[in-house]
């Protein structure tokens, strides 16, 4: 637990006392977490693996968001009087996370307020995201959204690499896709030109941008 963000204040004896508290999970590649609309009591901690937080609507998914090691979800149900889930979890990749009971995660935050505001804080982050997603979706076109995809993947999946930034996800066209709002066709058409171009090189599955300038040009140039 230390490697989360949310902990990296708190002392080893309080960390320890949480992982007491914590189950650990391990969901296969591609099984589901839980379901927009179930009944939710439960924080997730995301030990190692890949997991997409997604809307279906009965036509195609939508993905929102793609979390991984040291990331957190399901604190909407806990928090909001509603408590249902808003979204629909799945692995991408075989995944292990903690998870965390609302009877005990309540008394946590009510003894460490400074936990709370570390949630509240990435809750705001998120919120931030998905309005600049709304308004990418709203105003941009497919060649535009698909570069400031790749921006924002590398932003929060990237690494260095010899030749350019890797975007450390396999993921496939079809969740591309759904992280763009079009069809996966496009999203094929697209990678292409873009690779034609060498923007991007894939390896492994795995997406390289070449060039960073030159997709935020596709960015300005719009
Ligand atoms: P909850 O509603 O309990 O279950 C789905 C979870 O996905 C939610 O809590 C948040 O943790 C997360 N989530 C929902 N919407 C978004 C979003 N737009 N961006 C990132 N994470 C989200």
């Amino acid at each position: 637990l230390r490697d989360f963000p949310l902990f990296e204040h708190l002392d080893d004896e309080y960390l320890a006392e949480i992982s007491k508290l914590c189950t650990k999970c391990t969901f296969l590649k591609g099984e589901s977490i839980f379901f927009e609309g179930d009944e939710g009591d439960e924080l997730y901690l995301v030990i190692s693996g890949v997991v997409q937080i997604y809307q279906d609507n009965r036509s195609r998914d939508v993905i929102l968001s793609i979390f991984r090691e040291g990331d957190f979800f399901g604190e909407m149900a806990l928090l909001q009087n509603e408590r249902v889930r808003s979204a629909s979890a799945r692995t991408i990749e075989k995944s292990t996370l903690c998870v965390l009971k609302k009877r005990h995660f309540i008394p946590l935050v009510k003894s460490r307020p400074e936990i709370l505001i570390g949630i509240l804080g990435t809750a705001l982050d998120r919120l931030r995201d998905a309005n600049n997603l709304i308004t990418d979706l709203t105003i941009l076109d497919v060649r535009t959204r698909i570069a400031r995809m790749l921006l924002r993947l590398t932003e929060q999946h990237g690494v260095p690499s010899a030749d350019g930034m890797l975007i450390d996800l396999k993921l496939t066209h079809q969740h591309l896709a759904d992280m763009m709002g079009t069809a996966r066709e496009t999203v094929t058409k697209l990678l292409l030109e873009l690779q034609n171009e060498q923007l991007i090189r894939i390896d492994q599955k795995k997406i390289i941008v070449c060039s960073m300038d030159r997709v935020r040009n596709m960015l300005d140039s719009h």
